[in-house]
């Protein structure tokens, strides 16, 4: 390496402390992850092991100012090792109590630039993977400045499998993830998920992203992934007054796809809750709502005869969700601004409006003799600063009524979110990402949690602001109304490993009229019934939609009782076996009480899975209340092919699992005294 050898001796006849090639590094408390850092040919560099196998190779640092040269970095110095475990508790999740176990190794560079001249970076090592996050903390106060560069780099080694979608498509992040070469990503959205053949599974994302532009990951088609920041539409990625710290970066490194889904890296990087009283006025649960029958053309969200948002409408959907426990009713398309094309005029939306035909006074008032909550929504159609206008007035309305839930949306190509000077800005620049936590920060002062739809991504943001609960940010069910193809099945078997790892989602699980009225499969739901109870316990959501209409449900009240049983919050939870895009099975125990259930999933394929049942409480029986595909069950041809069984288990058996093509299980292990 004769660029390092030059270094060497350029270091040697300088009379400096830490020079040039100086190599600082710090190991996770378990001794599993192991970062160095160092200065090298003008680059700051890192590299990651993990079990002494390098895990990352050499991979660059920083950032760059406008009005600056890219910098170049001179110095490493100040390192610091220190260790901390800790745990904490979430007010709701899909785990209680969560440990934080890192050693935090921090360390100052020094560039040739103004803004560079020192950079504090922090990494935390745990022993499922790192985050690391720049420290700009002696840019003056007040002091504007815009980063135009990122430099960081994820420098992988070997071949490995990516899943992923080309990132910036209209859509946004409403797309089917192709498996390749990792070195074939050209711009991806995070998390970025990669299997190795050394047998590791990494996961690249980031976390607390806050008034920060969402990150992507760039190949250069040789394994090195760059950051790229989702930029203003004058090209500047942040702008930034001051001192600052950028979102961590973040890399969960495991064995299995198991050890990705459940690292909580994500939740421990982000800052403790700011809403202490959240669990007095936010509780998980299930809802219900006018909202399927519009994907399927039956009723409108815009006015006129087939109206769907109407008073006597939403009762019904009242009676039902009273009559079989559910805790909300959701109805879209209440509010004026809905007819013609709503995407288009998203800046014509009034969020305390409604058409004539739906009462809110009347519909609160009857949801809450019937001890159900109504959940708002306002959909933006990515009006964003007509939205913004009226946020307070939205949020006021919502509260004065009792409404404690309120669904958003921003159905808008990706890049043509309009801002205050009529500039088409990213989905998820720096601009949207400002927006979100103005949503949130505002409900929350209205007691009010939200479940954003076509979101910024989440980045573990839940742990400080517990009132954003769920959020879509991938392709959910409606896809599987439209059926421009729907959902293929091995759909369900990525997204636990890919989008779910960022946080929760709004899936909208529980379709029972799979075919909805269509022959052609890929216009249908591309499941068995069996999986589409599966999904509530797969796919972590404090509050889960049955999304499908009230009479399709009473028709099959067998399979319903597990929705119906199935908890939204958990004591803790467990990936037991999986492959990506091939099959996955979660087992999940209630929080506050000694049942676990279990939801199992797999591809097109047909598959008999073994499953030891030692996540039970030793010697504790438990009745399975098993929901399965039935004899003969397959996605295309009998998908409501469908039995209950019941057994009594205990931690020693082993359940057989027959899965169908497209098919699935799910299990209530009712605790027996
Ligand atoms: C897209 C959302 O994902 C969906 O749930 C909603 O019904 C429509 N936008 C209309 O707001
Ligand atoms: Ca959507």
């Amino acid at each position: 390496m004769p660029l390092r050898t030059l270094a060497l001796l350029s270091a040697l006849a300088l009379p400096v402390a830490a020079h040039a090639a100086d190599r600082e590094c710090a190991r996770s408390p378990g001794g599993v992850i192991e970062v160095c850092a160092w200065v090298d040919g003008d680059q700051a560099w890192y590299d990651v092991h993990r079990k002494g196998a390098v895990v990352l190779a050499p991979s660059k640092l920083g950032l760059t100012f406008a009005g600056e040269p890219q910098a170049r970095y001179t110095a490493l110095d100040e390192a610091k090792r220190t260790t901390s475990d800790s745990t904490w508790e979430q007010p709701w999740g899909e785990q209680r109590v969560i440990r934080d176990n890192h050693t935090e190794f921090s360390f100052r560079l020094t560039g040739d630039t103004t803004l560079n001249k020192a950079v504090g970076v922090t990494f935390r090592l745990f022993d499922d993977g790192i985050g690391f996050r720049y420290d700009y903390a002696d840019i003056p106060a007040g002091q504007a400045v815009a980063v135009t560069a990122e430099r960081t780099q994820f420098h992988t080694v070997g071949a490995y499998q990516a899943w992923w979608y080309q990132a910036l498509g209209q859509e946004r992040d409403e797309y089917l993830y192709t498996q390749t070469d990792a070195r074939r990503v050209t711009l991806a959205e995070t998390p970025l998920t990669l299997k190795g053949d050394n047998g590791l599974y990494l996961s690249f994302h980031e976390a607390a992203m806050v008034d920060f532009p969402s990150m992507l990951l760039s190949g250069n088609g040789e394994g090195t992934l760059t950051a790229w920041l989702m930029p203003w539409p004058d090209g500047t990625l942040a702008k930034k007054t001051g001192p600052f710290t950028t979102p961590w970066r973040t890399v969960l490194i495991g064995e299995t796809p198991a050890d990705l889904a459940d690292s909580r890296i994500e939740l421990n990087l982000n800052e403790p809750s700011k809403i202490p009283d959240i669990g007095k006025w936010f509780k998980p649960g299930k809802y219900v709502g006018v909202w399927w029958e519009m994907h399927l053309d039956k009723t409108t969200w815009g006015s006129g005869m087939r109206h769907g948002a109407t008073t006597e409408n939403i009762k019904r959907y009242i009676d039902f969700a009273a009559r079989y426990g559910f805790d909300g009713v959701l109805a879209e398309g209440w509010n004026l601004g809905w007819d013609g094309d709503w995407i288009n005029n998203g800046d014509k939306f009034s969020f305390t409006r409604s058409y004539p035909d739906f009462d809110i006074a009347a519909i609160t008032g009857y949801a809450k003799s019937r001890g159900v909550e109504f959940i708002g929504h306002n959909e933006t159609g990515g009006g964003v600063v007509n939205y913004e206008n009226q946020l307070d007035d939205a949020m006021k309305f919502y509260q004065r009524y009792g409404v404690r839930l309120v669904k958003t949306g921003y159905v808008r190509h990706a890049g043509d979110i309009i801002d205050r000077e009529g500039k088409g800005e990213w989905f998820a620049g720096q601009f949207m990402v400002r927006h979100n936590l103005l949503v949130a920060e505002t409900a929350a002062r209205y007691h009010i949690a939200i479940d954003a739809h076509e979101p910024v991504k989440d980045t573990g943001l839940r742990r400080t602001w517990p009132n954003m609960v769920s959020r879509e940010g991938a392709r959910g069910q409606e896809y599987n109304a439209w059926g421009n193809p729907t959902n293929p099945p091995e759909h369900l078997t990525i997204l636990p490993f890919t989008r779910m790892l960022g946080g929760p989602m709004d899936f909208t699980p529980g379709i029972f009229d799979l075919a909805h009225g269509k022959d052609d499969v890929t216009r249908r739901v591309q499941s068995t019934l069996a999986t589409q109870l599966a999904e509530y316990v797969v796919l972590y959501s404090p509050i889960q939609m049955a999304a499908d209409l009230p009479e399709n449900y009473e028709k099959n009240l067998a399979a319903f009782q597990f929705i119906r049983d199935v908890p939204t919050d958990w004591e803790t939870s467990r990936t037991l076996q999986s492959e990506i895009g091939d099959y996955v099975v979660v087992a999940r125990q209630q929080r506050g009480g000694p049942d676990w259930y279990l939801g199992a999933i797999t591809d097109e394929n047909a598959r008999t899975l073994q499953q030891p049942l030692t996540f039970l409480a030793p010697g504790r029986r438990y009745e399975a209340q098993i929901y399965r595909d039935g004899p003969g069950a397959d996605y295309r041809v009998d998908p409501l092919a469908f039995e209950t069984a019941r057994q009594i288990v205990t931690a020693q058996d082993v359940l057989t699992l027959n899965l169908a093509p497209g098919g699935g299980a799910a299990i209530r292990f009712k605790a027996l005294n």
